[in-house]
């Protein structure tokens, strides 16, 4: 993918200052989700810093990330509620039966306990979290 506009856009945007390395990972990672390498080598390429130190400032967030996301990020919530009311269940039958395009992690309290268990698949909260009820979601954005 060329990103040579992209970089450009960014450049006129927050000019040569690498203090403006983090403000702009922020609108990379808006743009495209991730930070792709090529990008960032690009970007360090035109504004004459290494890459490893524009990485390791950039990686020191953990809000970033380096690798394009899953189609599906699925978040079981891991508060004490849902953990304790189908939530751990649930976060193991699905790691059984994930694909390579769902990301499974964990989340901390969706603020709907008492709808335990409470699962967050992309931006979208669903309560009473089953199994089937999850499968059936999956299989609409897929
Ligand atoms: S504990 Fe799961 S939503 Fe609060």
């Amino acid at each position: 993918m060329d990103y040579e506009k992209f970089v450009d856009d960014l450049l006129q945007k927050y000019g040569n200052d690498r203090s403006n390395l983090i403000e702009m990972a922020f609108d990379i990672q808006e743009k495209y989700g991730y930070i792709p390498k090529e990008l960032l080598k690009s970007l360090c390429d035109k504004m004459k810093i290494f890459y490893s130190e524009a990485y390791s400032s950039i990686s020191f967030f953990k809000d970033f990330r380096f690798t394009k996301p899953s189609k599906i990020v699925l978040s079981i919530c891991n508060g004490t509620s849902c953990y304790f009311n189908g939530g751990k269940e649930l976060y193991q039958e699905m790691e059984k039966n994930k694909t390579e395009n769902i990301e499974l992690k964990t989340g901390y309290c969706f603020k709907c306990c008492a709808q335990y268990p409470v699962v967050m698949i992309n931006d979208e909260i669903l309560i009473n979290a089953s199994f089937e009820k999850i499968k059936e979601k999956i299989e609409k954005i897929i």
